[in-house]
């Protein structure tokens, strides 16, 4: 079963249950935002879940991308990507929690064809702030899928302030054995489907107070139900990264972890330079600045006569098409190579720099500070490029 086939599966079962599809879903916060990139499908509809009555009623559906910089050293792993895609519902104030895991469970089951024997779910067991969310647990059983109930794990806000509450998450059976224990025992239970009963707000003393509204924002990592549908055991294995798999390691032979990095970073800068970022020493274009070295990091660190001048332009494309960006694939590239042009002669000034008998001993926050604002070059550059002069 393929992405393109998932999303629509579950667009269309949710409009044929009343909800409007929501268009315009960048990466770029909405105006006024704090935080540098859109994180999760119900960052942009924080303003509705707040009260504010959406144009498009109470029950909406989308496809959100997202960036989690919070997750960069988990990228690598078998179920986290920097930049995803989450698809989405929400109930602003109409239906309430177990209709929402009634029809999670029927897409998964009938409109998917998972097999409920490889479901778990998890649910809050209630804490001093709220009490148990025995409407899950009771919708769960009734369906006879295994529970497990947590407190830290059931709960789910955004940031510090703001819209939150007791979440109920779908699980998914990822090994090839039949499944045992439980998710927070064992990670071969993938988290693929959350749903959040979002009634709370967090005020600034901690405190919570109810929304004037009861609501639920579900979120769904797309690329992980889709490797696990597609019998993948990471999320690269998903089509999503076919053309990645099939041109980067002949072209660059690395390890797995390597190739891993390099297939996550690389679309994920391409996606942001595509919604219009461009890299920059600080802000939103620090984010793909820092992924593309961390790229050629990995390749210079094997071979340094690799270049991204040998990443077919093809590549570029298909993520832009994937995520519908109208940018020109030739543009992107030519970004790319600006950066890796930017970053080659960095290195070449820093290794210069530090072999200046000043900086042969330890280094200390001096030192560090005096590199940055005087040669540009940041801490973790430094570290790197003294790792590589003690060989
Ligand atoms: N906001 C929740 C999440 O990001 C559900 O959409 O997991």
């Amino acid at each position: 079963m393929k992405t393109e086939h998932i999303v629509r599966t579950f667009v269309e079962y949710f409009e044929e249950r009343g909800h409007r599809r929501v268009t315009g879903s960048t990466l770029l916060p909405p105006p006024g935002d704090p935080v540098l990139f859109t994180t999760s499908g119900m960052h942009p509809l924080t303003p509705y879940l707040e009260g504010r009555p959406h144009p498009l009623g109470g029950r909406l559906v989308n496809v959100q991308r997202c960036l989690r910089t919070t997750d960069l050293e988990e990228v690598g792993d078998p179920t986290h990507l920097t930049v995803f895609e989450m698809l989405g519902t929400w109930s602003l104030g109409d239906y309430e929690g177990p209709q929402s895991l009634d029809w999670g469970y029927g897409l998964l089951t009938e409109g998917l064809g998972v097999d409920p024997g490889l479901l778990h779910a998890t649910v809050h067991g209630g804490d001093d702030r709220t009490g148990p969310d025995t409407a899950s647990l009771e919708f769960w059983q009734s369906r006879g899928v295994p529970v497990e109930l947590t407190v830290e794990d059931n709960w789910w806000s955004n940031g510090p302030t703001g819209p939150c509450g007791p979440d109920s998450e779908i699980f998914l059976w990822s090994g090839d054995t039949p499944p045992r224990s439980t998710p927070t025992r064992d990670d071969r239970w993938v988290e693929v489907w959350n749903h959040v009963m979002m009634r709370h707000r967090r005020l600034d003393d901690g405190s919570l107070v109810p929304l004037p509204q009861r609501n639920i924002d579900t979120g769904l990592g797309l690329e992980r139900l889709a490797s696990l549908l597609q019998g993948g055991s990471s999320v690269y294995e998903g089509d999503v990264f076919d053309p990645w798999r099939r041109v980067v390691p002949p072209m660059w032979p690395l390890e797995e972890s390597s190739l891993r990095l390099v297939y996550d970073h690389l679309r994920s800068a391409v996606v942001i330079l595509g919604d219009g970022v461009r890299p920059s020493n600080t802000g939103q274009g620090y984010v793909p600045r820092r992924l593309l070295r961390r790229v050629l990091t990995v390749l210079w660190r094997g071979d340094p006569s690799r270049s991204l001048e040998e990443l077919p332009v093809e590549l570029v494309e298909h993520t832009l098409d994937h995520f519908r960006q109208p940018m020109d694939p030739g543009d992107v590239r030519g970004v790319l190579l600006d950066e890796q042009r930017r970053f080659g002669r960095l290195l070449d000034r820093g290794r210069q720099v530090l072999t200046r008998p000043r900086f042969r001993g330890p280094l200390g926050e001096d030192d560090f500070h005096y590199l940055h604002d005087t040669h540009g070059l940041p801490r973790e550059l430094v570290m790197s490029l003294r790792q590589e002069q003690r060989g």
